[in-house]
């Protein structure tokens, strides 16, 4: 036996951890979530899921829970926001054309019923951090579409939180979310 195929072995392995580390860096860089579901500690398993109960929340306004370090924002729509949100899903100047729903397929289209939580679009639930640099935006009508305003370089999102105009290049991604009962959300 030579002396390269006496390391073949432990060369294969040494390959294979390096590969393994590069992608966890990597995956590091993009986002938490994958390293936490990777390396679970306890504290981090306890809140990668949470209930949030809405059974408080009015028409019109928005509850902002801190999820995974992140906040979410839970606006309970009026029917007018409803009813522009779904006037624009074919605006000509939507800048991102697709859903960006986690509970959605990847290609679906960024039309408000494929982003908000019930069919009567009265639950929209999507995180509440800027596309462009990660500020969180002012809701509450903000900004030139009716939805919410990013101040850091001004992004403009719509009443289904679609980016309409500034930098931001996509739409508040809406997580991971259903609802358990009808006055609870399971986020993730
Ligand atoms: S971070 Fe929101 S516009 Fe730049």
């Amino acid at each position: 036996m030579s002396h390269a195929e006496d390391h073949a072995g432990t060369r294969r392995d040494f390959l294979y951890y390096a590969t393994a580390g590069a992608g966890a860096i990597a995956a590091g860089a993009a986002g938490f979530t994958l390293v936490n579901q990777m390396n679970p500690s306890a504290d981090v398993q306890a809140l990668s899921s949470i209930f949030v109960d809405i059974s408080g929340v009015e028409t019109g306004t928005q509850l902002t829970v801190k999820w995974r370090g992140k906040p979410v924002f839970i606006r309970r729509r009026t029917p007018e926001e409803i009813e522009r949100a779904r006037s624009e899903d074919t605006a000509a100047d939507m800048i991102d054309r697709f859903a960006r729903n986690a509970n959605a397929p990847a290609d679906a289209d960024a039309s408000d019923v494929n982003r908000s939580m019930d069919e009567a679009g009265e639950w929209l639930v999507m995180m509440g951090v800027c596309t462009h640099l990660g500020c969180v935006p002012i809701g509450n009508g903000a900004g030139d579409f009716g939805g919410w305003f990013c101040p850091c370089h001004g992004s403009h999102y719509d009443t289904s939180g679609r980016i309409r105009k500034g930098p931001a290049p996509e739409n508040l991604p809406v997580p991971t979310a259903q609802f358990s009962d009808e006055t609870t959300i399971l986020l993730g």
